[in-house]
């Protein structure tokens, strides 16, 4: 019964420990959406969090970035998710709708970095920024 008790206090103790750690030594995550689309084209974006937080803009110089910076939230009720409808052309005609930009994991995560680029063919991807962009999917067209 006594060491039954002392079990449960060490580990009661252990998972204090673990969450203080994980919440001081976390570097917050970054998500980045960049026009990489040439030709004076401007990149329109409307994206909005789980908290229904919404942002709407355009990027209108080639590699201008629009970031956003966060800690996880993961827990029974929430999870830290970002989506974003894209488009660009003159009638709007290339566009993503709800393209899902971040979702946290299970367990939070920290110093994630996930960079999308738009480009003439398509939406391109990276998880960080010492590995290559590669392409997700091509624009859809109305
Ligand atoms: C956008 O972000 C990328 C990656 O961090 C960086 O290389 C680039 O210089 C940024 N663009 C601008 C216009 O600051």
């Amino acid at each position: 019964m006594n060491n039954y008790i002392v079990f449960l206090l060490v580990i009661a103790m252990c998972s204090w420990s673990s969450e203080a750690w994980i919440k001081e030594n976390c570097p917050i995550n970054r998500i980045m959406i960049t026009n990489q689309l040439g030709g004076g084209q401007v990149l329109g974006y409307k994206c909005s969090n789980w908290l229904s937080q919404n942002w709407r803009g355009g990027l209108s110089t080639l590699n201008q970035n629009r970031t956003w910076e966060f800690a996880d939230v993961t827990n029974r009720r929430e999870r830290t998710r970002y989506e974003c409808d894209l488009w660009f052309g003159a009638r709007k005609e290339f566009h993503f709708d709800e393209l899902e930009i971040y979702r946290a994991a299970a367990n939070p995560r920290c110093n994630q970095i996930r960079q999308w680029a738009a480009r003439p063919d398509g939406i391109w991807f990276r998880r960080d920024h010492d590995k290559p962009l590669g392409l997700v999917r091509p624009w859809k067209k109305r």
